[in-house]
This record gives C-alpha cells, structure tokens and sequence, in this order.
C-alpha cells in the first residue's frame, strides 16, 4: 500500500527546489528530533528544508498510519456516512489525503494549522491530486489551544499534533475538538512511551464526554497498560527509492510505530467481551501465545494449543492490532 502516483509526483514537485544536501541533513535533524522527542516531542519542523524532509521521510508513513485508522473506522462503524473531515493540526494534510482514499463519499474538508507555511503546502498537494477536493476545501490558520467550538464535521482527525501540544492544553483542545465530530474522531501519535501518554489523557476526556471507544479498546474501564507498558501498534511501510537515497544506506522500508484512538457516538459493531490482540502473536510449535486487551479491561495472556482445533488455527492467521474473539477460558 503505497502512496497514490499523484501524490508522489506532487510531494517530488513540491520538494524539488530543495537541493540534495539540505534535504539529506533536513532529514537527518527530523529523524534525531523524533528519537530525542521519544519524551517529549516538539519537532522543529520550521524551514522549507525541514518541511520538504517532513514529506519525504515521514508523510509516507503518517498517510498509511491514517490509513489503516480509517479502514478500522469503517469496518467498525460501517453505518457511519463519512462526508466531511476535520484536520486539525493538519501539516502538509496527510490525514485528509488518507481519509479521501477510504471514504469514498467524503467531499469537504477544513484543515487548521498554525504555520501557514504548512496551510500552503496542504492546499498545494490537495490541487495537485484531487480535483473535487481543491474546490471544497477550506484552509484556516489558527492555534489549536486557541479555537472555540468548529463547525460539526463528520470525522476530525488529530494525526501526530497533540503530543506537540503542551499538556495543560490537550484536553481542551481534545473537548473542542470532539464537539465539533458528528461521527467520530481519530487520534494518533507515535508509538512511544509518550506517545502513548498523549493518547490516554484523550481518552479520559472523551470517555468523560460520554464517547464510545471504537478502537484499540474493546472495553470502557481503566487502560490495564497505564503506568505499566505502553499500548501501541506496527505498520511496515516501504521506502521509495527517492526516500533510500535522502536516508543512505537506510533498508527499503521502515516500521512506523504508533499509538491510537477512535472513538464515535455509536459503539463499534464488534462481538460484546471481543479482546485486541496487543502483541506480536507468539507463534511456537504446537500452540501460539497471544497478549490481549479484554472486553473486561484486563490484560491477559491466552495460551492456544493445536488441540483447540479452529481457536488454534485463527491464533495462527492472528496479527497484533486484529481483534480476537470472546475466547477469554484458558487465560493463563
Ligand atoms: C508532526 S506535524 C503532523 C502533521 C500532520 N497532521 C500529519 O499527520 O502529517 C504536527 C503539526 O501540528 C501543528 N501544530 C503544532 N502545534 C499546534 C498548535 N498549537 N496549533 C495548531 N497547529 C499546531 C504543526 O504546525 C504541524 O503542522
């Protein structure tokens, strides 16, 4: 799952005035910034250089994290009709460019960031890419930590922004953010210790603004990982040519890893006691151990042998991040 040829054409244009050496060492100081920043994140993402990096490093892996998000929305709230997105703290509009690939009847979007710089390179990847979309979008500057109650979008999407927030501002910022979601509202960050953090405390303001949690949790009760361990998730994203040579001798792909949540004003239409598989399954000879998140918010650690017939065979198909069936008997 690539980026769409488009998008590539449009990210190689908008990058193409930033000669080889600056967008190498551009690069370089991103990926140093999100490794120091594993604790506390502020990316200074604040050069044309920088910006160029941005989409050459990261939007690949951002835009197939928002993909994977939006294709889970839809598979657990499938009544939900998707027409219009929210996204804030939108950088060059990774989130809505993902969200028009899944949602096939999503027609407007408002996208707010605070640098404008990032406004223009969001609306010029949008015209480059999406017709109907460039005539429909909105574009606002604005502070996050500053908007009052936005117009009702169907789906808002917070991707990699609100850890860049800092803490006494998210949960309003969350509380605006879920006023202004008709449907629901993804937030994602990355799959880091406080990445993690940053997503718990939405999750306490939207649980305590009555949300349904649709995804990772299967449950509404404390997170079992808080304090202990960190929830998060992988993706495989294969790097481009054009990305190997600005990261020399890197390999042909990355793992992104991240930390999410979606939650909607309808449950998400899954299995009641259903668990989400938080590990890598365990897949050993003769039976497979997966960790999971139950429907009764523990974390538990099933063990499923080959004599449990078609359980052994799911646990063997199983993947971290997928759901597992209400087999909680066993647990050990
Ligand atoms: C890491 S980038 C993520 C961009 C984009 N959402 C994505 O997923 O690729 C973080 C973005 O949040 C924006 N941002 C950070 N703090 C903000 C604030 N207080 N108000 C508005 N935007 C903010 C930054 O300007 C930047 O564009």
């Amino acid at each position: 799952m690539g980026l769409p040829p488009a998008l590539e054409r449009a990210i190689e244009d908008a990058t193409a005035a930033i000669p080889a050496p600056a967008l190498t060492k551009a690069a370089a100081e991103l990926g140093r910034d999100y490794r120091e920043t594993a604790v506390q994140r502020a990316p200074r993402v604040a050069s044309d250089a920088a910006r160029a990096a941005y989409l050459e490093v990261r939007m690949r892996a951002i835009f197939q994290v928002n993909r994977v998000l939006d294709a889970q929305l839809q598979q657990l709230c499938p009544a939900m009709d998707i027409r219009s997105v929210l996204d804030l703290g939108c950088g060059p509009g990774s989130a809505t460019l993902a969200a028009r690939q899944t949602f096939a009847r999503l027609q407007t979007a408002t996208l707010v960031d605070r640098e404008p710089q990032w406004l223009k390179l969001a609306e010029r990847l949008i015209a480059a890419t999406d017709a109907p979309l460039t005539a429909a979008a909105r574009y606002m500057a604005a502070d996050l930590r500053g908007i009052a109650k936005l117009d009702e979008h169907d789906l808002v999407v917070i991707s990699y922004a609100l850890g860049e927030l800092p803490e006494p501002a998210r949960k309003a910022v969350v509380e605006r953010a879920w006023e202004s979601a008709h449907g629901a509202i993804v937030i994602v960050e990355p799959g880091t210790p406080r990445g993690f953090e940053v997503i718990l405390g939405a999750r306490e303001a939207l649980l305590a603004a009555g949300a349904c949690i649709v995804a990772p949790c299967t449950h509404r009760q404390r997170c079992p990982l808080a304090g202990a361990d960190w929830c998060h998730f992988d993706i495989r994203v294969d790097r481009t040519r054009r990305q190997q040579q600005i990261k020399a001798g890197t390999l042909a792909y990355e793992i992104e890893k991240f930390s999410y949540l979606i939650a909607a004003h309808q449950p998400a239409a899954i299995a009641g006691g259903a668990a989400r598989i938080i590990r890598h399954p365990l897949k050993k000879t003769g039976h497979v151990i997966l960790d999971l998140c139950t429907g009764d918010g523990s974390a538990q650690r099933l063990v499923v042998s080959r004599r449990d017939g078609q359980s052994y065979r799911d646990a063997r198909a199983a993947k971290w991040g997928g759901l597992w069936r209400p087999v909680i008997d066993g647990a050990t």
